[in-house]
């Protein structure tokens, strides 16, 4: 079975409130009290703490870090085992270029739903509110704001606002106040630092842990030693209050852990496969329209399907379907150029016609009156630009007559838009796209399908302007 990850963003605006000493520390410790339970961190800052705690093997040449992820790579290729039993993924330097690739907030939550990594997966984010953290942000179960002082704690609002921005349920947000000096007391009813920040947040409508962390010496001496090395609060600051305030703040992320049925990761995973098979439904009954016949040569398509090199659709959408590439420009060749089949340039002239027509839409507007039958032919390229526009005049077409050189053209706008008792549909038109014959339906599919769907709209935009 597929596993989604509990996702624990730390974020904050502010700088050196403790966000990379509470990730880090925050998964040794989950680790330590869940021995069975896979934690994983990595974080969008470039200071390499990360990996100064978790590498076990020096960085070799060809290996992958969270720049790796975040291009696509895939999760086992990128997550290493590292010390204290925790899986870490190496920095990286250059992420400052990967902003481009991060248009959409939920990329990274995607990313997570598919990278089949189980259990907690910790990210340390950057001191500001980047593409990146707020990827990390939206992506998260839970975010833990750290706040030491009242302007760390004014910059929690643009998180909130954020989450406001988007209406996404703030419920995942909580502070937590860090870098607490006990010795400092006040008079009155805040007594200390951490109950005048709580008191302060709550008032302000963000959820607050109860938990705290206290500012120690000894905590921060752990990331300056000789050997370069940063050292766990749980194997060398076990004497502080430090310690028992992460067993504390542990114990309440795993209960949460616990109670999630369904993380982020796999109710957005959820989402999105239903809005696949939704897409999926959509084509369906984009090809279940379809005509069975090529409506100029009449062929079945089913038993001629190699040649399908145009769709049509009508501007009523009521008569869609394939047509052979050859029966299209046999078409175009006798309607603009008014060539028999047996002239002798036809064919020179409709191969002329074969590779014009498939750079562009052909548009078909019949215009009938009383005793003038015209066809308005348009081309326009693909972003719908006009680039050719003739009147052709279709004689015998209302008295359906043929006349061998127009029997294409008339038989594909009887077909097509013939409405009750033979005339045709008032000022309907139809359209002939080229599509790739080696698989037509592609045109179908929900990106290409949207692109007509406009197309479409503006022509018939454009018809009425000129019509009226
Ligand atoms: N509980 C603590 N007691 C004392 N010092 C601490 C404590 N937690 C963190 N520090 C120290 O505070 C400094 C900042 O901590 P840290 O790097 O974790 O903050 P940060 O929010 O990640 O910073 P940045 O925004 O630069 O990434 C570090 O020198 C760290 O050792
Ligand atoms: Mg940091
Ligand atoms: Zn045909």
């Amino acid at each position: 079975m597929h596993s989604y990850p509990y996702t624990i963003t730390i974020s904050s605006e502010k700088g050196g409130v403790g966000k990379t000493t509470l990730a880090t520390n925050l998964a040794i410790y989950l680790k330590a009290m869940r021995e069975d339970l896979p934690v994983t961190i990595f974080s969008f800052d470039n200071h390499f703490t990360i990996d100064k705690m978790f590498e076990l093997q020096k960085r070799g040449e060809n290996s992958k870090d969270v720049h790796s992820l975040l291009m696509a790579e895939k999760a086992a290729a990128v997550v290493e085992t590292g010390q204290y039993g925790v899986n870490y993924i190496r920095s990286s330097t250059e992420l400052g270029d990967i902003h481009e690739k991060f248009k959409g907030p939920m990329t990274l939550t995607r990313m997570l739903a598919e990278s089949g990594i189980s259990g907690i997966i910790i990210i340390d984010t950057r001191p500001d509110l980047n593409i990146l953290t707020q990827n990390a942000l939206y992506a998260a179960d839970r975010v833990l704001i750290p706040v030491k002082d009242l302007p760390s704690l004014e910059n929690c609002k643009n998180i909130f606002a954020l989450f406001d921005q988007r209406g996404i349920d703030k419920k995942s947000l909580a502070l937590i106040p860090c870098l607490i000096d006990e010795r400092i007391k006040f008079e009155g009813i805040f007594k200390d630092q951490k109950t005048l920040l709580r008191a302060i947040a709550v008032n302000r409508g963000y959820r607050c842990l109860d938990s705290f962390i206290s500012k120690s010496p000894k905590v921060e001496s752990l990331n300056t030693n000789p050997d370069g090395k940063i050292y766990p609060i749980l194997t060398h600051a076990r004497g502080t209050d430090v310690h028992g305030q992460f067993m504390e703040i542990s114990r309440d992320v795993l209960r949460s852990v616990d109670a999630t049925e369904e993380t982020r990761a796999c109710l957005y995973s959820r989402w999105l496969q239903e809005k696949e098979a939704n897409k999926k439904e959509s084509y369906l009954a984009r090809l279940e329209g379809l005509t069975e016949r090529c409506l100029i040569c009449g062929g079945v398509l089913a038993e001629q399907p190699d040649d399908r090199s145009f769709y049509f659709e009508t501007s009523d959408r009521s008569s869609r379907g394939f047509l052979h590439g050859n029966c299209v420009s046999k078409m175009l060749c006798s309607t603009l150029y008014g060539l028999h089949d047996n002239d002798p340039a036809f064919d020179s002239a409709r191969a002329l016609v074969a590779d014009k027509v498939t750079r562009g839409v052909s548009l078909l507007l019949p215009r009938i009156n009383f005793d003038n039958c015209q066809l308005d032919y348009r081309q326009f390229n693909m972003s719908g630009e006009l680039i050719l526009q003739k009147n052709v005049a279709m004689p015998g077409f209302d008295a359906g007559i043929f006349n061998g050189v127009n029997d294409r053209l008339y038989l594909l706008l009887n077909e097509a838009l013939a409405g009750f008792e033979g005339a045709l549909r008032k000022e309907s038109w139809l359209s002939v796209y080229p599509v790739d014959p080696g698989n037509p339906e592609a045109v179908l599919h929900e990106e290409s399908y949207k692109m007509i769907h406009k197309l479409q709209k503006h022509f018939a935009t454009t018809l009425k302007q000129t019509i009226l």
